[in-house]
């Protein structure tokens, strides 16, 4: 029995300039640019395994067998990679997360990332950094960010070949920290891939993308030199944005909680008393709270007091994704 099997690790990552809406669905090509970084603490473990002997793939989460539409993107994705590989073999993907998915903690982002790189070394595809970011992006669009490493950049590109992501600074380069404050377990009613198609329904989508070049140009030299205050302000804005396009679309799309906008005002109040804090949602009710390292702890604690949060998250800025042995 021929099997060729490799497993490989990557963290979810918390952007600061969002990703939202896409001019080719099909290849994710995005509207606009963004920038995040990688979750630390968080990650996604994926092993694959390509056996001659299974005829489909077969695909585990956490130990669990799943099936529907959770395999049919990853069978998707499998013949992606199969077809560059020029291989027909089928796969055994098992995926394991240690944070809950489907909450606004992007998981797809890691899920991907960890799969493109597990797959495409355990089928023989030896791919740069930008031909794995193309490749991850196809399976989860900001999955293409959680291949480079620590703060990084999405080029939206304009096809398959030129839209990926690359490291803007290593994670060692700024202590910031993301809590991540999750309001609900419960699952997502609309995940991001059916909102990404709606985004053109808003009449405010269109003012969010064309000032999106000043958002980037603003929070990638923040991140170069270090200055909070100019960032906070960039990330709230662009947060705001997207959920103003999200809640003006058609159908509907409104993730807040009552939770969550208590957090998101309470971050503003201890800015305003000098705190270096911001906060940035995602498309779930959990508020991202990012702040630095001498601060986390004081966040910690802050947030620990509020009512309606069910639990906190801490992680600081995380390496790229990596081949692990086992
Ligand atoms: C709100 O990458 O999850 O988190 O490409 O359909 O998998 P798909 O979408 P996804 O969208 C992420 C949307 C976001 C913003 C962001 O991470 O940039």
């Amino acid at each position: 029995m021929k099997k060729l099997s490799s497993s490989a690790i990557a963290h979810p990552n918390i952007a600061l300039i969002k990703y939202w809406g896409n001019k080719n669905q099909a290849l994710r090509i995005p509207v606009n640019g963004s920038i995040s970084f990688n979750l630390d603490s968080l990650f996604t473990k994926t092993e694959v395994t390509f056996i001659s002997e299974l005829t489909s793939d077969i695909l585990f989460i956490n130990g669990h067998e799943t099936t529907g539409l959770g395999l049919d993107r990853v069978v998707s994705f499998l013949n992606i990679v199969r077809e560059q590989a020029g291989t027909q073999s089928f796969a055994k993907v098992n995926s394991e997360n240690n944070f809950p998915v489907g909450t606004g903690i992007a998981s797809s982002a890691s899920a991907f990332a960890a799969l493109s790189l597990a797959a495409s070394n355990a089928i023989g595809l030896d791919l740069s950094e930008k031909e794995l970011s193309c490749l991850a992006r196809r399976g989860s669009g900001s999955a293409s960010r959680s291949i480079p490493e620590g703060f990084v950049e999405w080029f939206p590109g304009v096809m398959d070949t030129d839209s990926y992501a690359v490291s803007i600074a290593p994670a060692r380069h700024w202590g910031l920290v993301d809590l991540v404050a999750v309001v609900t377990h419960e699952h997502k009613k609309v995940g991001s891939t059916a909102g990404h198609e709606l985004a053109n329904t808003s009449p405010l989508q269109k003012a969010r993308v064309d000032d999106t070049k000043r958002r980037l140009d603003i929070v990638r030299e923040a991140i170069k030199y270090h200055d909070f205050q100019a960032m906070a302000e960039m990330v709230e804005l662009d947060s705001n944005m997207m959920h103003a396009v999200m809640m003006t679309s058609r159908p509907v799309l409104m993730y807040w909680e009552n939770t969550s906008i208590s957090i998101m005002k309470n971050v503003q109040k201890w800015r305003a008393s000098g705190i270096p804090v911001c906060y940035t949602m995602d498309a779930g009710p959990n508020v991202h709270v990012i702040t630095t390292k001498d601060y986390s702890e004081d966040i910690y604690q802050k947030l620990a007091c509020m009512n309606g949060i069910k639990q906190i998250f801490i992680a600081a800025v995380g390496g790229k994704a990596r081949l692990v042995n086992d």
